[in-house]
């Protein structure tokens, strides 16, 4: 058993979001977002429910610190509700709703877990996607004074600031296959709200800087590294048609001030683009969408494998044909997949060449239940999160310049499509009473964070593909 010890100003988070645990929809002056909208449709959630009530951390946020001192975190990454701020979108700001986050961001602060907050977690105001949402334009107007709203309040306290997490969710799942809010199946929507996204991405990171002065900017990204089932060309063209659809649309924009051409003539094969350009995207756009980052966000949770005839032309879907058994995947069927997290940080960096990086979620659904003593014994979790720190560690030694890690999630909540049905926290959440319980994988982390250390005995198996 050898410790993996991280660097000395390592620093260790959890992560939520605004809608998966908030509740309390309807106080406080919050507008209706898109999530209540799409949750409320019949069918659109596994289990019926939706983030009315949640984890009900709009008024347990005290005791859900608390939780966090126990852990002894050092850094807490949340998001903020839009319509809490603004609920209309635009225009009149509600007070009471940054109150809120005032003092959350307090208490973080006296607690001494550095705040990192996001903007968008994706639930837009509904009045927005009543004009449109993403796809208009207008919304990544509305984007930067909201942002300008929230900084001009917390800006002094909150030094690290996400402007979106995971874009290619919402263009993707929200608008080309409409399981995610707003429930859009149109490609062409998909690529415009991608664009305005980004470009919202771009124009308020310069607006976070002015009113947060000092702060570090970034944004989340969820990257899927994509492996070829087989050395076959077919295989390996597939792998880079996902890459380029789901990875680099990103990162190529951001880092690198253009969309990659590979990626936009896949589009326009696929008769997304008729005459083969984006008339949505302006001649500044994207000098403004590659604005310098002080650090990139990666979300990681599993890799996808891609074989040429399970690729459809006009599906950018990460339609993983990973033959993993069951034990090696989650309760999301994802594969567990350790090295992805090494390989992708190791190629993100080459790439590049992020200033910092943060894994800004990472974790595992495991529906592990409170046994005797109410004691949840999530091993599988414990062993999840053991082997992806130490494909962490690796890809420090490799010159990444990785600098925290957040944990998804700190309490089993609203998982979006899937309602109360995956449960991701290292705290149980008893619904019916709210009581929370923390699970094993939670007191393993503590001691982790104590250590900044991780051994390397854990009995993870890596499976490579030929
Ligand atoms: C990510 C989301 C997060 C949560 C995890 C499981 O894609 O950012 O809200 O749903 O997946």
């Amino acid at each position: 058993m050898t410790p993996r010890v991280f660097p000395r100003d390592f620093l260790w988070g959890v992560a939520t979001s605004a809608y998966q645990i908030e509740g309390a929809t309807g106080e406080g002056g919050r507008g209706e977002s898109i999530w209540d909208r799409f949750a409320s449709t019949p069918g659109a959630i596994a289990d019926g429910s939706d983030g009315s009530v949640a984890c009900d951390h709009y008024h347990r946020w005290r005791e859900d610190l608390s939780l966090m001192r126990q852990l002894r975190v050092q850094a807490y990454r949340f998001s903020i509700a839009w319509t809490r701020v603004m609920p209309e979108g635009r225009g009149a700001v509600n007070a009471t709703g940054l109150d809120f986050y005032d003092s959350l961001v307090d208490g973080l602060l006296e607690a001494g877990i550095r705040p990192f907050a996001t903007l968008n977690h994706w639930d837009l105001p509904q009045r927005l996607q009543d004009q449109g949402g993403w796809s208009e334009r207008g919304t990544a107007e509305a984007f930067v004074a909201y942002a300008e709203a929230v900084g001009m309040r917390l800006g002094d306290r909150v030094r690290d600031w996400a402007t979106h997490n995971e874009p290619w969710c919402v263009a993707t799942l929200g608008h080309e296959q409409g399981v995610h809010a707003p429930g859009r199946r149109d490609p062409v929507e998909a690529l415009r709200a991608s664009h305005h996204l980004l470009l919202s991405h771009g124009w308020a990171v310069p607006v976070l800087r002015r009113d947060s002065p000092g702060a570090r900017v970034g944004i989340a990204l969820n990257l899927v590294p994509g492996y070829p089932a087989s050395p076959s060309e077919a295989d390996r063209e597939a792998a880079r048609r996902f890459d380029g659809s789901f990875n680099r649309w990103y990162l190529d924009p951001i880092f690198r001030g253009s969309y990659p051409p590979d990626a936009v003539e896949d589009r326009r094969q696929a008769g997304n683009l008729p005459r083969g350009e984006m008339p949505w995207v302006e001649e500044p756009d994207l000098a403004a969408i590659a604005a310098p980052l002080d650090f990139l966000g990666v979300n990681y949770y599993s890799r996808a494998v891609l074989r040429s005839e399970r690729m459809p032309e006009a599906d950018n879907a990460p339609r993983s044909v990973s033959e993993a058994p069951p034990e090696e995947r989650t309760d999301m069927g994802w594969e567990v997949y350790p090295d992805g997290l090494h390989d992708l940080l190791v190629r993100v960096q080459r790439e590049y060449r992020p200033p910092k990086v943060y894994v800004t979620e990472c974790g595992a659904a495991y529906d592990t239940r409170p046994g005797p003593g109410r004691r949840v014994a999530d091993g599988s979790r414990r062993d999840f999160l053991r082997g992806h720190l130490l494909a962490a560690h690796r890809a420090i030694a490799d010159g990444v310049p990785l600098s925290g890690f957040f944990l998804w999630t700190l309490i089993d909540n609203f998982e979006w499509q899937h309602g109360y049905t995956k449960r991701f926290g290292v705290v149980w959440l008893d619904r019916a009473t709210q009581e929370r319980t923390l699970k094993d994988s939670a007191l393993w982390y503590r001691d982790v964070i104590a250590a900044n250390a991780v051994d390397d005995s854990a009995p993870h198996v890596a499976r490579r593909l030929a």
